[in-house]
């Protein structure tokens, strides 16, 4: 896949983020790494913020062999002050930040009584606490005005086996609109992104580990077919872009028409794949 801005591949301009600083949580890999790439070939500097040092800088190296600004730092998300330090290490190096992208995530697939209150707990915490943690971590060295938070949501509807998840992100969106609104009179724009399923993904490969299950879930969305991690890359360089500048408290999905159907085809792709029984003498 070519991400290079000026190509045929790319819709925008090439400098469409020229001298323009993002901190990517999760950057390392999957969507959050396709959307790094996508916005260092319009022009802005990245920092990729991931647990493993040696998977963000190599993502980074990747980057900067195609020409783009870029450089790998180390934090957990549940780490508040490792995430202050990465943000202080990042706008060393870049200068202040323009963007935000709360993209690190943990995700299995787990009924609610197969899963340790411990593991829900873990999923909350990346997810939700993660989001809120970059954010606040970053917020003194994000640009205002003119500055733009984006996190990657999930879902917006239930969906048997994430609850977790679900839950964690339905904090996520509560938390974009407040900030909308709370942030809106200093410049910042906050949004979301509920991506579909993408292919080639560490949470794909994790939801859907067989053709047959690939199968199933293609035949839940409305297009037809899995998204790639341009798809999201595309609808990111929008909405940080001025071409949005009235856009904020937004919560997009870029699914291919899925989430439009509720949740009703993972419930059915749930029940297909034998996994929901009735209990016998149920009579709710
Ligand atoms: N089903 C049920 N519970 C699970 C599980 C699964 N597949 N995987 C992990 N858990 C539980 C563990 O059992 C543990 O609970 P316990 O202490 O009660 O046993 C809890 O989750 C924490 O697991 P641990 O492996 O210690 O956490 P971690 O911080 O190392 O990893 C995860 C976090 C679990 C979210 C892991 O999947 C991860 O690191 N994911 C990041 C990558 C990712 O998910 N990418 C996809 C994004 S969409």
């Amino acid at each position: 896949m070519t991400l290079s801005a000026g190509t045929p591949e790319s819709t925008f301009r090439p400098d469409l983020l020229a001298g323009k600083h993002a901190l990517i949580t999760g950057g390392g890999s999957g969507i959050n790494l396709g959307i790094a790439r996508s916005f260092a070939a319009h022009g802005c500097a990245v920092t990729l913020l991931g647990r493993n040092l040696e998977k963000a800088q190599g993502a980074a190296a990747g980057i900067q062999a195609e020409g783009g600004r870029a450089m790998g730092v180390s934090a957990d998300v549940r780490d508040f002050a490792a995430l202050q330090a990465a943000a202080e290490q990042a706008t060393s190096e870049f200068g202040p930040l323009d963007i935000v992208l709360a993209g690190a995530a943990g995700n299995f697939p787990a009924p609610v009584d197969g899963i340790s209150p411990n593991g829900f707990k873990t999923v909350v915490d990346i997810d939700l606490l993660g989001t809120y943690n970059t954010i606040k971590a970053c917020a003194p060295h994000l640009r205002a005005p003119g500055g733009n938070i984006l996190s990657i949501s999930a879902y917006g509807v239930p969906v048997p086996l994430q609850a977790h998840v679900v839950a964690a992100k339905a904090g996520v969106d509560a938390l974009t609109q407040t900030l909308a609104v709370e942030w809106g009179l200093r410049g910042i724009r906050v949004n979301a992104i509920i991506p579909g399923p993408i292919d080639g993904t560490e949470g794909m490969a994790r939801l859907a580990p067989d053709e047959k299950t690939r199968q199933k879930f293609i035949a839940t969305v409305p297009l037809g077919r899995f998204g790639v991690p341009q798809d999201i890359a595309n609808a990111a360089l929008f909405l940080v872009s001025d071409a949005a500048s009235y856009v904020t408290g937004v919560i997009l999905p870029v699914d291919g028409g899925q989430n439009m159907l509720g949740g009703a085809p993972q419930y059915m792709m749930y029940q297909q794949m034998g996994l929901a029984q009735p209990k016998s003498g149920n009579t709710q």
